[in-house]
């Protein structure tokens, strides 16, 4: 016995020899943008870091989530979404695209958007797989890529040039990062985090190389809800000839501002559903089951409400917009989404990390660093982004704050 019990510990206390970690996760860091929550948090700072309302959802879907759960909602629902859920989704994308989807064999619900990229993503890239990306990019795709075995390409977005600007791209650049191994390309409009809004003739554009080179369109459209100054939301499922090769990604997180509950969808042709099915099933087996049912009465929504929320961000980006720029930043003023991206070369930084660490720890505000959207830092060692999906009274205290600048 005594023998055993040495046996026993000697072999517990061996430290392990083997590299237990996958090559996988080498290859990318935690999330930067969740890490300026905890810092906000460490440092009572303001926190315009990560991109979650700090304000009520709408009434009416968190009654309907109560109820869900009063009327005892809660084993799994269908794998691949509630049923009342994927007719509410398959009515929105007709009612606001055009797009006519079977909800039976076309949506397959998620843990948030989030879980319905990379479920996508697993099913359909094998190793040598090419994804072309735009840069900067919401930081997720670049981790996206590699658990799922394919290589990102990435094609810059330039910043605007004039204060009313957009961002571009170069055609010749985009046409170059298509190839025989391109398996998918990448596309979030409108966009995080330069808040560009993709007009027709540019997913015109991105169309005529998906076909050309027989080429699979991902659209995030997370923000589709979310535009200013008249500008339009394009689905690229809606133009001719992408119908069949476009896997739409959306979800409940900032349409109804519920980023907490992991509800999301992804929405593509029969077959394509078929395999990001079984990588969800697998995964995650299903979404929240009564928060799923709350989906359907957020999707029931009036077309008023989408009105009044993108007025309200409208709102609060003209608030937030001069309170930067009277404290040093130079804005690219966003057409959609919520995130304001800056220069901060005024400030005589070295890079965007040593300030934003400034930023959080002696001005009280929590930023994201430009370097985190690229997959070179360097290219965003000039740049911070703001979320104004706040309170006024939130972005009125961040302004304060950030005239500590000036001095
Ligand atoms: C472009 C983009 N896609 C997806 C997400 C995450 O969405 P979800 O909460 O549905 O996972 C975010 C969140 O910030 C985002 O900015």
């Amino acid at each position: 016995m005594a023998d055993v019990i040495s046996s026993i510990s000697k072999h517990s206390i061996s430290a392990p020899k083997k590299h237990f970690l996958s090559d996988k996760v080498e290859h990318f860091t935690e999330s930067v943008i969740r890490e300026m929550t905890r810092q906000a948090a460490q440092h009572g700072a303001v926190n315009l870091a990560q991109g979650f309302p700090d304000f009520a959802a709408p009434a009416e879907v968190k009654q309907a989530a109560r109820a869900a759960i009063e009327s005892d909602v809660n084993q799994y629902a269908i794998t691949w979404g509630a049923k009342s859920l994927r007719n509410a989704i398959a009515r929105q994308m007709g009612a606001w695209q055009g797009i006519a989807v079977d909800p039976e064999k076309e949506i397959t619900v998620c843990c948030g958007s989030t879980e319905a990229m990379i479920s996508t993503l697993l099913a359909v890239c094998n190793a040598g797989d090419e994804v072309v990306i735009f840069e900067p990019f919401y930081e997720n795709y670049g981790p996206d890529s590699v658990l799922s075995g394919a290589r990102p390409r990435f094609v810059k977005l330039r910043p605007p040039t004039t204060h009313d600007g957009e961002w571009t791209f170069d055609e010749k650049e985009l046409r170059a990062a298509f190839h025989k191994h391109t398996k998918a390309v990448i596309l979030n409009t409108p966009n995080n985090p330069t808040g560009k809004v993709f007009t027709r003739p540019e997913l015109e554009l991105i169309r005529d190389l998906c076909v050309e080179f027989d080429v699979l369109a991902i659209t995030d459209e997370i923000y589709e809800h979310i535009l200013y100054d008249g500008t339009e939301h394009i689905s690229m499922a809606s133009l001719d000839g992408m119908r069949e090769r476009t896997v739409t990604i959306n979800g409940m997180s900032k349409a109804y501002s519920v980023t907490g509950w992991r509800v999301g969808w992804a929405v593509g042709p029969e077959k394509i559903t078929n395999a990001i099915r079984k990588v969800h099933d697998f995964l995650t087996v299903g979404a929240p089951a009564p928060l799923q049912e709350a989906g359907v009465a957020a999707l029931n929504l009036p077309a008023e409400y989408y009105a009044r929320l993108a007025e309200g961000y409208r709102v609060r980006r003209d608030h937030l917009i001069p309170a930067l720029e009277a404290a040093g930043f130079r804005c690219y003023r966003p057409q959609g989404a919520y995130y304001v991206m800056t220069d901060i070369s005024g400030f005589g930084f070295d890079d965007d990390v040593s300030f934003v660490k400034y930023l959080v720890k002696d001005v009280g505000v929590a930023a994201v660093p430009g370097s985190s959207f690229y997959r070179d830092a360097r290219d965003g060692a000039r740049q911070v982004r703001f979320a104004f999906c706040k309170k006024l009274e939130t972005l009125d205290a961040a302004a304060e704050k950030l005239g500590k600048l000036r001095k």
